[in-house]
């Protein structure tokens, strides 16, 4: 079990190795086939609120090219992870199931099954119902009995095949950008309502893993969220922003989690929003922790900001990616050995991490050499993690194909899989080859093989 710069990266035995994508940013087919309008949907199409306007009306248009898609999942790995769209499934958020929503899902997880590929299931990946939304949403206590009804909704029609599930997908990334400063969907803005989201969706979290494995305890249920380390920044940082910040992305969903409690830093603002009874109801020993990784963020105090504090720079050392993003793997490895020292030992799955570039297609290749870079560095980095005690069951990209980055619209290419979104064409990236390669190495495509 080595890994050096050059030389095949080589796991423990039974490591699982995967490709992740989400509903809303692959999809397309917005309002096709019964699917009601998300917040994402309400936003995107809001003046003003993304990158040119974009919106993930058509995205990489996967909804369509099922197949195609699924051929590519198959030549790449053993294990996809896919979100649903609740609005594809419930309409309103609650009531109706829409047929034609399941049929599709269907055909994905049949499709990926049929290849050897394993289904894992985020069950939300930030598209709330509008519906929901316009009765309060995340804000409102309410939306933990939406997201069970939800749930069990999904593990009716498709847990007798899907047997990994992640319950939400990075809850800070929406707390924080679509309820805190409002350049995500829902677009609100403040401590209140950052605070109210952040524990609804904390106990959803609780409520849905108790009521999946009260469904079937052979499902394997877990989360998924950011790790991000926070260090000060240069121009203002301190440790009481580093506090913040950390607790605003982290500890304000990890804390919960193992402790029934909220950290010191940010304490004071969820007071209003719990109830007698909830700790036990946060504290929940998930069946893994889906951890997501990009870089690391630069804390500094800004009165304006909020909480007191907001990102400021970190030092000019590190190689950015093509976003602007500090490239510091051992600060991953770092995060790793913190998480084990504060909560214990625990299984963890990388659900998530990758590299935005400003790809291109030349005669027909896309020669993505830093993404190989980026992934090299950052597996060796959890590679280390694993010789050093934490207990790192799996690795997900992100992402299988560019997609659509949010408000970002389509600048960011994650993909390992270049899309041509005038023609939607997929090619695989030299990263695609690279990486298939890497987890043949692994001797991990037998599943593959044993369905063929
Ligand atoms: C999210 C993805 C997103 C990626 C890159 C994560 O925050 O789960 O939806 O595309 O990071 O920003």
């Amino acid at each position: 079990m080595t890994i050096d710069s050059s030389g095949p990266i080589l796991f423990p035995q039974g490591f699982l190795w995967g490709a992740a994508t989400a509903a809303y940013q692959i999809e397309g087919a917005a309002a096709e086939d019964g699917r009601g309008p998300s917040i994402w949907d309400v936003f995107s199409h809001t003046p003003g609120k993304t990158r040119n306007g974009e919106t993930g009306d058509r995205a990489c248009d996967h909804y369509h090219r099922l197949e195609e898609d699924l051929d590519l999942i198959a030549g790449l790995v053993p294990h996809y992870r896919f979100s649903v769209s609740w609005t594809r499934i419930l309409p309103d958020g609650t009531g109706v199931i829409n047929q034609k929503g399941v049929d599709f899902y269907n055909r994905l997880i049949d499709g990926l099954i049929a290849r050897g590929v394993t289904p894992w299931v985020t069950m939300y990946h930030w598209d709330l119902p509008q519906a929901l939304h316009d009765k309060g949403g995340w804000t409102s206590r309410e939306s933990v009995a939406w997201f069970d009804h939800y749930a069990q909704t999904l593990l009716k029609l498709f847990s007798d095949r899907v047997k990994n599930w992640i319950i939400i997908n990075e809850p800070s990334t929406q707390t924080f950008l679509g309820y805190g400063i409002g350049v995500h969907a829902p677009g609100l803005r403040g401590e209140a309502d950052y605070a109210a989201a952040t524990h609804h969706m904390n106990l959803a979290i609780g409520s849905a893993y108790r009521l999946a494995k009260a469904y079937d305890r052979g499902l394997n249920v877990g989360s998924s969220y950011v790790l991000m380390p926070v260090f000060a920044a240069e121009d203002g940082g301190d440790s009481g922003s580093v506090a913040i910040l950390d607790a605003l992305w982290n500890r304000n969903h990890y804390d919960p989690l193992f402790t029934g409690t909220y950290p010191e830093a940010t304490r004071a603002a969820f007071a209003p929003f719990i109830l007698e009874g909830d700790a036990e109801k946060l504290n929940t020993a998930l069946d893994f922790v889906g951890i997501q990784h990009y870089s690391p963020a630069y804390a500094r105090r800004d009165e304006n900001g909020l909480f007191g504090i907001n990102f400021g720079q970190g030092p000019d050392t590190f190689e950015k990616t093509d976003i602007g993003w500090p490239i510091d793997p051992p600060a991953f490895h770092g995060a790793l050995m913190d998480q084990v020292a504060r909560y214990g030992d625990h299984r963890m799955i990388i659900t998530e991490n990758g590299i935005a570039l400003f790809d291109r297609m030349e005669a027909g290749k896309v020669n993505d050499t830093r993404r190989i870079g980026y992934y090299r560095q950052y597996l060796a980095q959890v590679h280390r993690a694993i010789a050093d005690g934490a207990r790192i069951d799996g690795y997900f990209v992100w992402s299988l194909l560019d997609n659509y980055e949010w408000s970002e619209g389509y600048s960011m290419r994650f993909g390992l899989v270049y899309v041509d979104y005038e023609t939607c064409i997929r090619t695989a990236k030299d990263s695609y080859r690279w990486y298939a390669q890497t987890v043949r190495n692994n001797g991990l495509t037998q599943t593959q093989k044993d369905a063929a």
